[in-house]
């Protein structure tokens, strides 16, 4: 986009329209594809001109991105941080290029709230608490020790910290509850097979499996029943996004729960785009609602599942 816009506000297209950079954490789940055509589905009904841009889980590839959209003085920045530290630098060059930007589903660790006009994504910490809810409820009964494995995400990024110290927070009134092995699975399928692999080697008596997200459970899976266990009865899995894959295996009795997580971001950050580009003043701070899924409800909710 030009510097300037032809409807004398200093923003926007040649042809009026608001330019939007958009630098996307990378493709590393069923989740985030699904985030990005939200976007894209969304930029384009809204008359929106999207630049974006895939960091393939980098942050520093991020960091690149947004100094391309600065440069290239587009309206609005958004972005989803891969990770929640290191990000003040290049969001002081937005702000004194004069550059609004919206965070969407990852937050970012800043003591300058400043730095950004708006956050839109989902409460992490909830969606660990209500994962660790549903295992307290699962285990009221039993008197334990109930051994349990988590799979984090992507190390230092919000919904790996979040989902950790919510789910971490709950379980910790009842000691009966050991988490005896955690390590990042980095969100993927692949990554989610491997560490598990690793953990059932190491393990013998694992009764429950926490992921932080669909795709590491998914591989996990695999490697459960690559080494003979079925997965939701031998070891209980829980897991959260709610991706169409998990629904189906839900229904066939392989997950035991899924805590939902929205993708489906881009109409609400298009609203938020069009009114920072108007300088209207936003709310700092918007979350989507989710609820959480048990087995007996995933075959009513897999037809209807958009993601
Ligand atoms: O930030 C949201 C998380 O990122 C999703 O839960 C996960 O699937 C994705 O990779």
């Amino acid at each position: 986009a030009p510097a300037s816009g032809t409807d004398g506000s200093g923003r926007g297209d040649s042809d009026g329209k608001i330019t939007l950079g958009f630098a996307q954490v990378g493709a590393e789940s069923g989740w985030r594809t699904a985030n990005t055509k939200s976007v894209q589905e969304s930029a384009e009904k809204a008359g929106i001109t999207l630049k974006f841009s895939d960091a393939q889980q980098k942050q520093e590839n991020q960091i690149k991105a947004i100094r391309t959209f600065i440069q290239q003085k587009v309206d609005v920045i958004a972005f989803s941080p891969v990770v929640e530290s290191g990000w003040d630098t290049v969001l002081r060059e937005a702000k004194d290029a004069g550059i609004p930007v919206v965070l969407t589903d990852r937050a970012v660790d800043t003591k300058d709230p400043s730095l950004y006009k708006s956050f839109l994504g989902s409460d992490f910490v909830k969606e660990g608490r209500s994962a660790g809810e549903w295992l307290t409820a699962e285990y009221a009964k039993e008197n334990g020790p109930v051994n349990i494995v988590e799979l984090q995400g992507t190390t230092g990024s919000a919904p790996a910290n979040d989902r950790k110290a919510g789910f971490a927070e709950v379980i910790k009134g009842d000691d009966k509850f050991k988490i005896v092995a955690s390590q990042s699975g980095d969100f993927t399928r692949a990554k989610g097979k491997e560490v598990m692999q690793a953990f059932l080697k190491s393990h013998k008596d694992i009764d429950v499996l926490y992921a932080h997200n669909d795709d590491m459970a998914l591989g996990a899976i695999q490697a459960i029943e690559a080494a003979g266990k079925k997965p939701g009865e031998d070891i209980k899995v829980i897991s959260i996004d709610g991706i169409k894959d998990a629904f189906v295996a839900m229904n066939q009795g392989k997950i035991n729960v899924v805590v939902e997580c929205n993708p489906l971001l881009g109409d609400q950050l298009m609203d938020l785009v069009k009114k920072v580009a108007a300088g209207e003043n936003v709310p700092t701070r918007v979350e989507v609602e989710e609820g959480v899924f048990t087995q007996d409800q995933a075959a009513e909710a897999l037809p209807s599942r958009k993601y």
